[in-house]
């Protein structure tokens, strides 16, 4: 007796892959995995200690359904500082995750029929969303010749009277591109011209290579930020990703209705979590913690690049940021029938788990994360490799 509406939902694969992973693990077996969208470094032990002493003085019982509000001041804070971007703290909502901000932004914003334009490769959770809050999905390819950048002209022609949404995620997951400043101003210029709303998913902020800075289009202008929400997470940038907090910056008249079904759904986010959050934002400790992460991703990224690019057959876009490597498997993958059947194929003869490309929209493809140490990322690629050639016969 399921309602239509979760007729079609699957489970988050990237979740379901390291759930099999530590299940294979727990039962002896050695397997590499690049599946897991987490870093690897611990939560910094003055986050965590914020947390207990919060835990300690009481801080246990029901919070804002907005978030407490010393935490929306220090993101307020943080928004102008590092994001050139205005946002009172009653424009802020802190949510369960960056998910949660994600599903409560399209909760209060979409409607039967409504179009959301997303740029493909996308993250898993994107298209479920939007299909559960009864939206159409309304995919904008992305060239692997054009490193998978979204560009302003070519989303003119996904363009319709229903189109009610852009999904912006740079650094993206899976493919890793950062979408230039100029082309982000074009984009949401357009999306201005053409009164469409514009979702910016900046959890990959901290993750940024090659001397590439970040840049959040609501700082562009008034007229920008008037249309956009502002979606971010101390999930990756501070290793928090179990934690659950989140948040969500927008105009008022918004931010009013997230806070609502907030307090209508999981009433706030996890109090004491909230606290741990306030001292990543506030500890100078922070930077210093997020920086050691950001150089362990460029080197790693090095080797994980440097590493698949010896691979026959296969081509592969360096990424700019966050911590994903999506190479072409097509003619892998064209043997074997699938991508999906690929990843089985790699996690039960190569001991290797990856996610298969389909997950994200783009078949023939796989994401690989580099979240773990550099040995185990050669020793990973080692046996991708060696699978690989044995479907050659090699
Ligand atoms: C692009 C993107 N947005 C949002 C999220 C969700 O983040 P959170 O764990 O804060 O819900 C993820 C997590 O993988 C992600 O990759």
């Amino acid at each position: 007796m399921l309602a239509d509406r979760v007729s079609h939902i699957k489970p988050a694969p990237t979740l379901a892959l390291t759930a099999k992973v530590n299940q294979l693990k727990a039962r002896g077996e050695d397997i590499i995995g690049f599946g897991a969208g987490e870093p690897d470094f611990d939560t910094p032990n003055f986050i965590k200690e914020a947390c207990i002493r919060a835990l300690k003085e009481g801080k246990t019982k029901y919070a804002p359904s907005a978030g407490i509000l010393p935490l929306r001041e220090a993101i307020s804070e943080k928004l102008l500082r590092e994001n050139h971007v205005e946002y009172s703290p009653s424009e802020i909502v802190v949510t369960a995750g960056a998910k949660m901000a994600l599903f409560l932004v399209m909760m209060a914003t979409l409607q039967e029929g409504d179009e959301v334009l997303l740029p493909s490769p996308y993250w898993v959770t994107y298209p479920e969303q939007i299909l559960l809050c009864g939206a159409k999905v309304v995919e904008v390819p992305l060239k692997e010749e054009e490193g998978f950048l979204l560009r302003a002209e070519s989303l003119k022609s996904y363009i319709t009277p229903r189109t009610k949404m852009l999904i912006l995620n740079s650094p993206s997951n899976p493919t890793g591109a950062v979408v230039p400043e100029e082309e982000q101003r074009k984009i949401a210029e357009l999306c201005v011209e053409r009164n469409i709303l514009l979702v910016s998913d900046e959890c990959y902020e901290a993750f940024l290579y090659d001397g590439e800075t970040f840049v959040s289009p609501a700082s562009f202008s008034k007229e920008v930020r008037e249309i956009t929400f502002t979606v971010n997470a101390f999930s990756k940038s501070y290793s928090m990703t179990g934690w659950r907090v989140g948040y969500v910056a927008c105009p008022q008249r918004y931010a009013k209705v997230l806070a609502d079904l907030n307090s209508q759904s999981i009433s706030n986010a996890t109090t004491f979590a909230q606290y741990g959050a306030l001292e990543a934002l506030k500890n100078p400790l922070s930077k210093e913690f997020v920086e050691s992460m950001r150089k362990a991703f460029q080197e790693r990224r090095e080797v994980a690049y440097g590493l698949l690019r010896e691979v026959p057959h296969l081509s592969v876009v360096k990424p700019k940021g966050a911590f994903y490597i999506f190479p072409n498997l097509r003619h892998y993958s064209d043997r074997l029938g699938s991508d999906l059947k690929l990843a089985d194929y790699l996690i039960e003869q190569g001991k290797v788990a990856v996610v298969p490309g389909s997950a994200f929209g783009a078949q023939g493809y796989v994401r690989l994360s580099y979240c773990l140490p550099e040995d185990a990322i050669r020793e990973g690629i080692r046996r991708l490799k060696e699978a690989l050639l044995r479907l050659e016969g090699v």
